[in-house]
This record gives C-alpha cells, structure tokens and sequence, in this order.
C-alpha cells in the first residue's frame, strides 16, 4: 500500500516547504518537488498544511479513579485522538501494591491489541517499589519498551503517592537504564491541611479545590522533584507544569545544566482559577488546578522561549453525574478533564493566530514528545519515520462541543470553544483513520511502540 501527498506545506520543526510526501507500506520514503512516483492512493494537499501526528503522553484511559473509572474506553480514547491529529498516545496505568510493572503492561496491551485506534505506550505509575524488586524488573520492562516511568508526589490518601526516598531510588535507577522518571508535583500535606480546615469552615465550593492546593503548593513538590535531580544528578520530567513559581525553578535548573524537562497542557495555558468561581466550576477540576494569570502567561512565555518541551493533555474525562457528586462538596469531584482530541487543533490554532509559529506547535507536540520520550519513528515529516500525517486546513473554521468529539464523555471544558483551521485527514502508518469529520479507523490498528532507552 502506498500513499502520495501532494503540494502540501510540510512542516518540521525548524522549517515549512511545499513538497510532496511518498509512503510506502506505512514509512514516508520520499519527499521531495513534484515527486514523480505513482501510488495507490494520491492526496491533493495544495493549500493545506501537513504535519507529523502528534504524540499526546500523557492520558488517563478507563482509569479507575476518584471513587469511579474515567470515561473514556481506550476504543473510545484512542477513536477521539485520531479525530483530532494525535497518531500516539501514551497511558499510565498505575501499579496496585504488590503488583509487576510487566504484569500491569501485559493487562493493558489485552485490551489495546483489540481497541487501540491510534498507536500507543506506556509510562508505569509506581507506587510501592516491592521491597525493591521493581528497580530490579525496571530492566526488563525497558528492554520490552517501557522506558518512562512515573511517580506522584501527591494523592497519598489514594495510595498512589512515593515518599521522597522513593522517587530518588527510582531517579537513580531509571538514570542507570537510559530511563527517566515523571513527576505529578504537589505537596499532599498541605493539600490534606487546607482540605480539613476549608471543610470545617462549610467551605466547599469548587473554588476551594484551587485554594486547597494554589500556586505556590505546586511549586513546592517542582522545586523538590528538581532538588534532587540537580543533586543526584538525574534527568526528571515534571508532568502538566501549571504554576510560574515551579516554572522558574526548573528554568532555573535547566540553565544550570541540569536535564529538566518540562511538560503543560493547554488547559493551563487556556483557562485561570476563574474558572472555579463559575456554576459548573466543578467540571474543571483537574489536579493540578488551573492558577492566576501570572501563571498562564509564564507558560506561553516559557513555551515560546524553549524551556517548555512538550505540551500533552492529561486527558482523564469524567460524566457530569460524576463531578456532580462534588456539587457540595468539592473533595467528591473526580479530578480530571478532556482534552486529547483538543491538544493538536488547539495549539495549531495558536500558530494560525500568530501567538507562536506553526514550526513551534509542530515541535512541542510531535518532535520533541517523540525524541524525549524514546519513539524513533514517529514525531516528523522524514524520510525513514512511520507516516503518521495530519492534513490541515489554516481557513477551516470549527467549534468545539461533546456533540462533535469523538470520545464517550457527556460535556468538555473545551465546549464554545472556537478554533481558526482544523486538521481535515490524519494518517496512521499511511492509513486514513480520520477524515473531514469521521472517524475511519479500525480499533485494533493502534501498535504497540517499543521505545528505546537512551544510552
Ligand atoms: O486531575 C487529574 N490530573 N487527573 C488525572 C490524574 C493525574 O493527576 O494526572
Ligand atoms: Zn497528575
Ligand atoms: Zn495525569
């Protein structure tokens, strides 16, 4: 099977040139001026932009959480990210006390192997390290392709969190592999403090989650995550970055030399703590909260001055009925939001808008997840790389609403949200898996990516 794009413009993360772009059994081979090759199948892209897919990793698909399951199956998670020009996605699964990294992997493929519509891997959430045999059985999961791992700072109620010790054994362990270690960063005492005493006080509005846990208790678990990275000298990635204070820790950090990297999702970059003030406040609770405008403009600021390397979702939907349960008491809200098939048509707005370029969003979204995170073959238009391809209309006009995604969730954050161009076909592995509206996939097509550990 092979596939020919015509007179698109591609775009890399350094440059944008009209060219045609030649795929042949699901690997771009040629690229190049008026390509004289015939294919099975030839796209006109004229006047269209054409871009790799893009990588979201960081998503939460059936996520048992916050007293339920998240509400997208990974049919309907992974359906939602090839509508929205995400060809990767990358799931965390959590690890049960006691439980294999291998074991919890092998469970998860089960269902992937038949639902995935897009291509996939994971990054292991570990919460007990087994007496250590789990720094043991992180070689064999790197050798199988799992070569990110995950600690929350937080939720130590939920049993989720590691203690410090912990995420420095784990920092040091994933060093020796090639490996790097994901932070959720905030500080579950202060939050289970200020939780207490707002409850006391009859304070339990959805503002009160962004009070429980502002600005500066995110800073405090960034600041320590990237203390003891500089100090045992290991890479560390901060996942969903949302506050200025945190963000200029690891700028900071990153200037000194250290490997910090950094990722934020664009609700932080959209959305403040406003947010939590509305009726339906609760539907934007999402851990870490949304902050004050101080903050948002940091991202962008960081964003266009290189220090944040990926942007990705945190994609964890909930139905109303769910975050209903919060209505009068915030700590009953489930936490998380939507968001995989906004991320791509989202930042891509952005560059349509001027806010940063084309080459920028390309680069935040695709190249570097892809390079970070291990995934040779995806994360750009080149010759060798998997043709995971987005076509992109900059004139198509479209308004965000559940009715129009293609994901299982009854309401989005994203709803009225107007965006200037939208991607129009996405390609994975030289299929069509979305087209002007549809998706055309088939569950069970999404592969398994074996990434490589760096060495
Ligand atoms: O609120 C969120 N972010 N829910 C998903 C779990 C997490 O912390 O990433
Ligand atoms: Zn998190
Ligand atoms: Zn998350």
């Amino acid at each position: 099977m092979s596939l020919l794009i015509k007179g698109g413009t591609v775009v890399t993360p350094t440059e944008s040139f009209v060219a045609d772009v030649y795929a042949e059994n699901g690997i771009i081979t040629a690229i190049g001026k008026d390509l004289k090759i015939s294919a099975d199948k030839t796209v006109d892209a004229s006047g269209k932009l054409v871009l790799p897919g893009a990588l979201d990793v960081h998503t939460h698909m059936a996520m048992p959480f916050g007293g339920t399951v998240s509400a997208d199956s990974y049919l309907t998670g992974t359906r939602a990210a090839a509508c929205g020009g995400v060809t990767t996605v990358f799931d965390y699964p959590v690890q049960r006390k006691g439980g294999t990294i291998l074991g919890l992997v092998r469970s998860k493929m089960d269902v992937l192997e038949k639902e995935a519509c897009v291509d996939y891997a994971f990054h292991c959430c570990i919460t007990d390290l087994n007496g250590g045999e789990i720094l043991d059985e992180m070689e064999l999961a790197v050798k199988e392709g799992i070569t990110s791992f995950k600690c929350f700072l937080v939720y130590k109620k939920e049993g989720m969190m590691v203690d410090d010790a912990t995420l420095v054994k784990l920092m040091i362990r994933a060093k020796e592999l090639g490996a790097l270690i994901n932070v959720h960063a905030e500080n579950p005492d202060i939050i289970d403090m200020n939780i207490a005493k707002f409850l006391r006080e009859g304070k339990t509005s959805a503002w009160y989650h962004y009070l429980s846990r502002p600005e500066f208790v995110e800073a405090e678990a960034d600041k320590r995550a990237v203390h003891w990275a500089k100090n045992f000298d290991a890479p560390l990635y901060i996942v969903h970055m949302a506050d200025k204070e945190g963000l200029e820790a690891c700028i900071k950090a990153r200037e000194e030399g250290a490997s910090i990297y950094v990722e934020t999702c664009p609700q932080y970059l959209e959305f403040t703590n406003e947010v939590y003030k509305r009726k339906d406040g609760r539907n934007f609770v999402c851990s870490p909260p949304m902050k004050g405008i101080e903050s948002r403009e940091a991202l962008w600021a960081a964003l266009k001055a290189g220090f944040i390397d990926t942007v990705a979702t945190d994609h964890c939907p909930f139905q109303s009925y769910e975050k209903d349960w919060g209505k009068d008491d915030f700590t009953k809200i489930p936490n998380g939001c939507a968001g995989v098939e906004n991320l791509y048509p989202y930042m891509l707005d952005a560059a349509n808008a001027g806010k940063i370029t084309f080459e920028k969003a390309v680069e935040v979204c695709a190249a570097n997840p892809a390079r970070i995170f291990g995934c040779e073959t995806k994360g750009s238009i080149a010759i060798g790389k998997d043709a995971d391809i987005v076509i992109y209309d900059k004139d198509k006009d479209f308004t965000v609403s559940a009715q129009n995604m293609h994901s299982n969730y009854d309401h989005t954050i994203w709803e009225g949200k107007k965006l200037h161009g939208y991607p129009v076909q996405t390609y994975l592995r030289g299929n069509l898996v979305y087209d002007n509206g549809d998706f055309v996939g088939k569950p069970g097509s999404g592969r398994f990516i074996k990434r490589i550990a760096k060495k």
